[in-house]
């Protein structure tokens, strides 16, 4: 009995950290202020290209490098650079422009 509550409690610290780390694309993608240049899935601005179909089009490591540093991609990018992104944010990103 007690070996299973502490696997339990286990499981469910492993959890809550996992789910606790992985940052939010959503709220990424929100926070760095995409949505004022980029539409998605129907929000945000139209300035830019729409990116609701952006990871069908580009490889997620062409979409990598747009982010960090997009002159990489096009010396003339109009798009700054989200270099202070950490990988797993810009991660985040990526997997959340795929849902
Ligand atoms: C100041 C406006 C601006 C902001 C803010 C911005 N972008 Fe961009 N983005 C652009 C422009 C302009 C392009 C068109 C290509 C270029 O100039 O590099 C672009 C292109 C892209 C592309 C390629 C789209 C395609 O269809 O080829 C992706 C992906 C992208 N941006 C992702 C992002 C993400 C993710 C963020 C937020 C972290 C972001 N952008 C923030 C202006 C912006």
């Amino acid at each position: 009995m007690k070996k299973l509550s502490m696997c339990v409690l286990i499981a469910v610290v492993f959890g809550l950290i996992i789910s606790g780390c992985a940052p939010d694309g959503a709220k990424v993608f929100e926070k760095a202020g995409c949505l004022s240049c980029h539409r998605y899935k129907g929000v945000g601005g139209s300035i830019c290209p729409d990116l609701t179909d952006v990871t069908k089009r580009k490889s997620e490591q062409w979409i990598r490098q747009q982010i960090k540093d997009p002159s990489k991609n096009n010396p003339n990018s109009k798009m700054p650079s989200f270099g202070h992104l950490s990988d797993r944010e810009i991660q985040a990103i990526i997997d959340y422009l795929k849902s």
